[in-house]
């Protein structure tokens, strides 16, 4: 979608209406990418919430239920705790809210790992209880077989290689990746076997730029880079971060508005007009029927 959009507040739908008004999907957005090339970037975005999906729903091509919100919502110190409850209710959410946009959702720590059975049924749960197209897990060579497993069982599967924060435990910290020369190799193999096993995308977080863009030149199906490369088939970032909710950015963040300062400063105006008893005015109070 090239054109500008607003938002119809009284309906809370673009305006223009986005054409095609189908959402996109899956099989459409893993054809974007041609003989190595894909034209049209793909734009993503974390969604949690129903408000949320519907400002972001008409901008984007996919909206991504991020297990991220375990820090971004519910102040955790990491994703691991996340549980599925969470993913379904969040996932929910965006589908409701949005109507464009493809919506996959994360599989949270400890809901996939253990064997592909266990990733098939807790994906099928996900995607009946959300709607959503999709789920995303983490890992490389490791989840291939559960990756091909899903696939072939009707789950399309966005894979998410190099920093991978759900193995913060095993890491120890959400620095960049593939410094060194083994660290980049491994991380090109988890690439390339999460391609082979078929997912239709591949997130990857925090590599260097130069490994990023050689892994998006060597795998067929789009990569989604998040400090990772320009060259990369498209971008994510953690709306929250993109929209400047949060004091810290992280390098790899650029701040496209300042919402925490404009939250600040209407909740300090708030405070001071009931604390001089000028919140609620004339324009906001009912009277008797005349
Ligand atoms: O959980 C999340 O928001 C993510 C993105 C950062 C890719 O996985």
């Amino acid at each position: 979608m090239s054109a500008t959009y607003t938002l119809d507040t009284s309906t809370s739908r673009a305006n223009p209406t986005p054409a095609p008004i189908r959402r996109l999907t899956i099989p459409g957005l893993r054809a974007r990418k041609v003989d190595g090339v894909t034209a049209e970037p793909i734009v993503v975005l974390t969604a949690y919430t129903a408000r949320q999906a519907q400002l972001l729903d008409p901008h984007c091509d996919m909206l991504l239920v991020g297990d991220s919100l375990g820090q971004v919502i519910y102040g955790l110190p990491s994703s691991v705790p996340v549980t599925l409850e969470m993913m379904a209710a969040h996932g929910a959410a965006v589908v409701r809210g949005s109507y464009h946009s493809v919506v996959i959702v994360d599989m949270p720590f400890g809901s996939y790992e253990a064997s592909p059975a266990q990733a098939f049924d807790n994906a099928a749960r996900l995607l009946k209880e959300t709607g959503a197209a999709g789920v995303k897990l983490e890992g490389g060579a490791a989840m291939a077989e559960t990756i091909a497993f899903l696939t072939a069982r009707g789950i399309p599967v966005c894979g998410h290689v190099g920093l991978t924060p759900q193995a913060i435990n095993v890491l120890g910290g959400y620095g960049p990746r593939g410094r060194d020369e083994a660290e980049a190799d491994k991380i090109k193999q988890d690439a390339r076997a999460v391609s082979d096993a078929g997912c239709f995308a591949m997130v990857i977080e925090g590599v260097i730029e130069p490994l990023a863009a050689a892994i998006t030149a060597a795998v067929p199906c789009p990569t989604i880079g998040i400090g990772a490369s320009p060259d990369c088939d498209g971008q994510v970032l953690v709306t929250e971060d993109m929209v400047g909710m949060f004091e810290r950015t992280p390098r790899f963040v650029k701040r496209y508005a300042d919402l925490a300062g404009t939250i600040g400063e209407a909740a300090a105006h708030y405070a001071a007009e009931v604390r001089a008893r000028t919140f609620p005015g004339q324009d906001q109070l009912y009277q008797p029927k005349k």
